[in-house]
């Protein structure tokens, strides 16, 4: 199905300049850029986007990396969005990353990571609502 999902890439693959490189993967894989912009989050934003980790131990250190440095969020729109990115992405410890995926290549640990992406359809409402107001898809 036609599906759109959130992709953030994080302050380590920004810091590396490889947006360009990046974009490049999705736009190979029939992911289409149709939102995007680039920012600077504030401990409340990262904090409130990655609300559901709010107990887990690595909470602290996430948005601390999280807010080092500009990232560049994104609605990459395609069929089977959400999985094609997640492929596209590789495994969330780049040590599990298969070869040739965005986190084998770019990253240099589970919380320098270089991407993230929705993980569920739910998920990527609520996301892509976080950063994108404007676009609330309402049909479907
Ligand atoms: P992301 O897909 O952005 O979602 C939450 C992030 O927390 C994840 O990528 C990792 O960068 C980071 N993280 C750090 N430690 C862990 C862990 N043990 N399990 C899952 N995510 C982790």
């Amino acid at each position: 199905a036609n599906e759109r999902t959130l992709s953030i890439i994080k302050p380590d693959a920004v810091a590396k300049n490889v947006i360009g490189q990046i974009y490049t993967r999705f736009e190979n894989a029939g992911l289409k850029v149709v939102a995007a912009r680039m920012a600077q989050l504030s401990r409340a934003e990262a904090e409130g986007f990655y609300a559901v980790h709010r107990e887990r131990p690595f909470f602290k250190d996430l948005v601390d990396f999280m807010v080092s440095g500009p990232v560049m969020i994104q609605v990459l729109e395609g069929d089977n969005a959400i999985a094609k990115n997640r492929e596209l992405m590789g495994a969330t410890d780049p040590k599990k990353a298969d070869k040739g995926t965005i986190r084998a290549d770019f990253a240099d640990s589970i919380d320098a990571n270089a991407v993230h992406g929705s993980d569920a359809p739910e998920t990527a409402q609520v996301e892509i609502s976080y950063f994108f107001p404007a676009l609330n898809v309402y049909s479907r």
